[in-house]
């Protein structure tokens, strides 16, 4: 692919930008944000970092929407971040009006476009971006799964000590306290997690998964997670970039797909070069796809809000 834009140069954003420039995932990468100066600033810090990481990959930035055009693939992290104690669902109508103008400039600038959506509430901006898209539905797609999973893998290393590089794990719902971690789908090396864990653990870790951004964000205080959301875009995006046909948990338009219709939650899926090829159904068991179920309600009442 030869060029990423990434709307939003605020620090998931910008780190992001680097991450890609420095793994050389594209020939260019362009960040878009409404702040003067803010996305040629960070842009040119990247693009002196690349000497480094022996990059090439051209960095640049503006606030000027047309600079997006014949993008493969713009990625949307633009928006207002939550404050500790608010859910993510408090920013969704602020956010909604700035997805709309998104949305509206990508149609126009960048028509064949694969949309990627980050920005909060995700699952739900997801919809409103397909829906004021039009396009068919494997090209707008949204990422939450990736860096929820990421968090539960890094909390079954360290509660069983094992390295979290034969850790796959799989969390499928909303981005919001009612995720749902897939215990009985995780494995380390293919031994699955359960072997591992007693209910204890597994409780402990699903709390802290689901909770798994507010427990940054709630250290920090004034920003929420990033280097995690951005090293899960990048894994998104290297599977898009490299056609790798990977199985991650995307948040997807359903059709039918675990008895869901006119709904968008984070599915395994199957991404690739044209977006998501497919949804991946798995067997739930029935605790399995009543919590499922219940994220997804979730969802709906904020849908409902639109
Ligand atoms: C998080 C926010 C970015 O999960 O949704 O950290």
């Amino acid at each position: 692919m030869k060029k990423i834009s990434i709307v939003g140069a605020g620090r998931v954003g910008e780190t992001t930008a680097s991450i890609l420039a420095q793994d050389n995932l594209c020939q260019e990468v362009v960040l878009l944000d409404v702040r003067e100066g803010a996305a040629a600033g960070a842009a040119l810090d990247i693009q002196q970092a690349d000497t480094y990481f022996g990059s090439d990959t051209l960095v640049t930035g503006d606030t000027d929407p047309e600079i997006i055009s014949n993008s493969g693939l713009v990625i949307v992290t633009a928006g207002s971040p939550r404050k500790p104690g608010m859910s993510r669902s408090d920013v969704l109508d602020v956010n909604r009006k700035v997805i709309e103008g998104i949305v509206d400039d990508v149609m126009k600038f960048a028509p064949d476009a694969l949309l990627m959506l980050v920005s909060n509430p995700v699952d739900v901006l997801t919809w409103h971006a397909w829906k004021r898209t039009g396009w068919e539905r494997n090209r707008v797609f949204g990422q939450a799964g990736v860096l929820d999973a990421s968090r539960m893998a890094t909390f079954i290393s360290l509660e069983t000590g094992y390295s979290v590089k034969d850790i796959h794990t799989m969390v499928i719902g909303g981005h919001g306290d009612t995720m749902v971690p897939l215990f009985r789908h995780s494995t380390i090396n293919g031994i699955p997690v359960t072997e591992f864990l007693d209910s204890g653990a597994i409780q402990h870790i699903t709390e802290r998964t689901c909770n798994g951004g507010a427990e940054v964000l709630g250290l920090r205080k004034v920003s929420s997670a990033y280097h995690g959301p951005a090293a899960a875009i990048a894994t998104m995006v290297d599977a898009i970039t490299n056609n790798r046909r990977r199985i991650l948990p995307c948040i997807s338009v359903l059709d039918g797909e675990y008895q869901q219709n006119d709904v968008t939650t984070g599915v395994p899926a199957i991404l690739g070069r044209n977006g998501i090829e497919s949804v991946v159904e798995v067997h739930l068991d029935e605790s399995e796809q009543a919590a499922l179920e219940r994220s997804i309600e979730k969802i709906r009442e904020d849908l409902a809000m639109l």
